[in-house]
């Protein structure tokens, strides 16, 4: 009986006491923070110390630790020091961690790691203890307390040990810290799905995950590197699909989950990310059951819309591409004369890669040519229109509500292809399919285009904001937005005026990729009433932190190539019939 009962005590003791220890390493990850920005662990090489409070909502010790923790962050301003905070809580969410920041006054970075895995894999285990990460080999240089002012139930006015400061002060000073672990007290944090790893079944719950959400570009002949085709690849890329869902590279979708609701949105849920996680932690064992996975080979015509709508009516071919075996490929622009001969209403179009390994993204424009000065020969900005694009798993579908694009004859089309090498050269044959309607559809879809070519990106800043601003002139709905930037891009941000005065944020894309040219279909089309203003704002990353940048030493301007740089979107719209429009006023009453 005693012996269990010790026995007990010391596993419960041990639950208690944070595992991670100084030295430890500490790998990469991605999370958001409770105002919505993005921020990756490994991105902060260039800092000294990278400090973290471990922060829970309701918490006294959290609370109380708070005030002296900013402190710090004052002191240390100016010395490559970085503060966070982090919420690993169960219990807290975006929006109770901005109630409480507002309440008690935290003005930094809180970063909210939702699903859990990066709290568990620091091993922490209570809030109000704080931790420095050493950039150099991103190992953990010190936790434990802030000071010794605090005890359980009782604080002292002052503190007469100084451990945090201590530590940073060692680290800046490049002496090994001399106390680098302190006990700490704080609210425990409970992380239940800790201890039941081992029960995730393969075939019950990860292999479903991967076919809905992974295989569509994951699988033989996709734009995805390697195929899902059964557990043993799986197996055996596990620890790479750990990590790239911790730094939320994969899938790829790069929107803010907490604005707006997309049709296409690629990303996995919280539960969903649990699970592939933990699984992978478990050992990714095979378990009972059969593999989903073979015999899963997704048969498909060659245009997606050809089960539909037959093969197209008109194919425009794209000039061939080399593509070598490995570097950076710039963006390539081909300009082609409409071949169609006649004005036509397009309903559907579709760009089908030739290779799809190589080719990332088209985005298609079509338009009158210019015909003198240095863009001679190329597409004017101010009237072009688009046509669907291409991206992996991008929706190609006939044009919403049964509407169509007006394509006169006498234009010509630009497509911008952006190539990522694979390790092979090859020749990329790309397409666009074009499916017209026979009579003038009953709504014209059109896309408005937002653009700033005056924009100028300083050398070496690590976030540079630009905007634009157009006015829907007419009722409108807005279908889906593309934002568009090249390797400098870092984040974008779409707001809607509305002229009665209240504003909505229609889409934020805290860490934009060049890589995914994704266009956001929003799950409902947006009433826009006449006279909203669009904003679009766009960060850009020309430091040397940016690893896509191509040179951080020069001021960057408009341009189409890939080193210079846009600030462009895409609004698929169409405008409102008078007897539509009694629907959607009473709408917008309600903004
Ligand atoms: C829309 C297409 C697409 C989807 C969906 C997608 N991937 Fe990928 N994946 C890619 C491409 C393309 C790459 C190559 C790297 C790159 O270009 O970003 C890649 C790379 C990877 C890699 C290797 C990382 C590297 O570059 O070394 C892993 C692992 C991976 N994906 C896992 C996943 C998992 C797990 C899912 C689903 C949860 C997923 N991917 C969904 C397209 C996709």
């Amino acid at each position: 009986m005693v012996k269990k009962i010790t026995f007990f005590l010391i596993l419960f003791l041990s639950i208690g006491v944070s595992a991670i220890e100084p030295g430890d390493k500490v790998e990469n990850f991605r999370l958001l923070d409770h105002k919505g920005g993005s921020h990756e662990l490994f991105y902060y090489d260039d800092q000294k110390a990278l400090v973290f409070l471990v922060q829970g909502n309701g918490c006294p010790f959290a609370r109380n630790a708070a005030p002296r923790f900013q402190e710090l962050r004052d002191i240390y301003s100016d010395k490559e020091v970085e503060f966070f905070m982090l919420n690993s809580n169960l219990q807290d969410d975006r929006l109770s961690i901005r109630e409480e920041a507002k309440e008690y006054g935290y003005d930094l970075n809180i970063l909210i790691d939702e699903t859990q895995i990066i709290g568990e894999s620091l091993e922490l285990s209570r809030t109000g203890e704080v931790f420095i990460v050493n950039p150099k080999n991103w190992s953990v240089a010190y936790i434990g307390a802030i000071d010794d002012r605090l005890t359980y139930e009782n604080q002292k006015k002052e503190a007469s040990e100084h451990f945090l400061k201590d530590a940073i002060d060692d680290l800046l000073a490049g002496e090994v810290v001399a106390v680098p672990r302190t006990e700490s007290l704080g609210c425990l944090i409970n992380f239940p799905n800790k201890y039941n790893k081992k029960s995730i079944s393969y075939s019950q719950q990860v292999a479903p995950i991967l076919l809905e959400n992974c295989a569509v570009c994951h699988r033989k002949g996709g734009v995805g590197p390697w195929a899902m085709t059964d557990y043993n690849m799986v197996k055996g890329f596990s620890l790479m699909m750990r990590e790239v869902i911790r730094t939320k590279r994969m899938p790829p979708w790069h929107a803010d989950p907490f604005i707006g609701q997309f049709s296409n949105d690629r990303s996995l849920n919280n539960e969903e990310i649990k699970t592939l996680v933990h699984w992978i932690e478990a050992g990714a064992p095979k378990g009972e059951g059969a593999d989903p996975l073979l015999g899963t080979a997704i048969s498909q015509s060659e245009w997606a819309n050809e089960e539909e709508l037959g093969p197209p009516d008109y194919v425009i071919n794209i000039p061939a591409t080399d593509i070598p075996a490995t570097g950076v490929v710039d963006y390539q622009y081909k300009f082609v004369k409409n071949t169609v001969g006649k004005d036509v209403w397009v309903k559907a179009a579709e760009v089908l890669p030739g290779d799809k390994a190589v080719l990332h993204h088209v985005i298609t424009s079509f338009g009158q040519l210019e015909t003198r000065g240095p863009r001679k020969g190329r597409l004017k900005y101010r009237e072009r229109k688009g046509l669907r694009g291409y991206a992996p798993g991008i929706n190609s579908n006939p044009y919403p509500d049964g509407g169509g694009i007006f394509l006169p004859a006498d234009v010509a089309f630009e497509f911008q292809m952006h190539y990522t090498p694979v390790g092979r050269a090859t020749v990329d044959e790309t397409r666009m399919g074009i499916w017209v309607a026979e009579e003038k559809p009953k709504h014209e879809i059109f896309s408005m285009m937002i653009l700033n070519p005056r924009i100028r990106i300083p050398a070496g800043v690590k976030e540079h904001k630009e905007s634009a601003t157009r006015v829907v002139s007419k009722d409108a709905l807005l279908y889906s937005v593309l934002v568009h930037a090249h390797y400098r891009g870092k984040k974008m941000v779409v707001a809607a005026y509305y002229p009665n005065g209240t504003t909505e944020v229609l889409l934020s894309v805290p860490n934009y990729d060049f890589n995914w040219q994704t266009s956001y279909d929003l799950e409902e089309p947006k009433f826009l009433p006449a006279g909203t203003t669009l904003i679009q704002h766009q960060w850009w990353d020309n430091s040397a932190q940016n690893l896509a940048n191509p040179d951080p030493t020069v001021e960057v301007t408009w341009g189409d190539q890939s080193f210079e740089e846009m600030l462009f979107g895409a609004y698929l719209m169409r405008d409102l019939k008078e007897e539509e429009l009694p629907a959607y006023k009473t709408l917008v009453t309600k903004n």
